[in-house]
């Protein structure tokens, strides 16, 4: 694996409003904004196992950070009721619009970060939640997905299921302790072969895990 993080070296923008307003790079193999390699097209296999853990229970599912599209098209290939997606840039809630309008199933974006907006949702109101950002801050880039896990909790139903971008390959103890210091009650992992291109800033192994947190 890296020796540090791969993306340590990058220039972070100085504040959310920048990220959100950034005019995006997006290519069939890949999407950039600000700058950064926050998606590619590689993913696609990991993204459908990410999409059919949230999707598991059916019903409503949150999804946050729309990117690419990839792991929504997953989503409403499933068997679900609604499907809430939370997206930060504006160029690629654009495209969420566009995706929601051609989809059957009753998808609803939602413009800005799932700081500024999760707060808007009841306890319990979702079945599934897959979360897929991306460190906009620099002091964010080993924490991002970890500083959603207790609203992941509170807004999931019991028996609810949450996934998200994990990024190692051997998750630590300290993660489990994490989930389950939230109130999560099961952590498990699948494994996804993937290919990524040896140029990939972000990920250099064969396989990846997807985690399977259930409330
Ligand atoms: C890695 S991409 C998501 C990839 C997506 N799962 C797919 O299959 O294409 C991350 C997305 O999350 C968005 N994002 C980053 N931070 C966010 C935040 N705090 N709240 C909402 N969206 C965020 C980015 O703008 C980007 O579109």
């Amino acid at each position: 694996m890296f020796k540090k993080h791969p993306l340590t070296d990058y220039e972070f923008p100085e504040d959310y409003n920048l990220w959100r307003n950034s005019k995006i790079q997006l290519t069939d193999e890949r999407l950039e904004i600000c700058g950064h390699p926050v998606m590619e097209s590689w993913e696609e296999p990991y993204m459908k196992t990410l999409a059919e853990i949230a999707t598991k229970k059916g019903g409503r599912i949150l999804e946050i950070g729309f990117g690419m599209g990839i792991s929504s098209k997953y989503i409403n290939d499933q068997d679900i009721d609604l499907h809430i997606i939370i997206e930060g840039n504006f160029d690629v809630y654009t495209n969420a619009l566009n995706f929601a309008m051609n989809s059957s199933v009753k998808t609803i974006p939602m413009l800005g970060f799932w700081e500024e907006l999760v707060g808007c949702f009841s306890d319990g109101t979702f079945d599934g939640i897959l979360f897929d950002t991306y460190p906009i801050k620099k002091e964010y880039l080993f924490t991002e997905r970890f500083r959603f896990f207790k609203e992941a909790y509170r807004l999931l139903k019991p028996n609810g299921i949450f996934t998200h971008y994990l990024g190692e390959k051997d998750p630590k103890e300290e993660y489990n302790e994490l989930a389950s210091n939230v109130g999560f009650n099961k952590v498990s992992y699948k494994t996804c072969s993937v290919n990524p291109p040896e140029d990939c800033k972000y990920w250099n192994d064969t396989e990846i895990l997807a985690p399977v947190i259930m409330k």
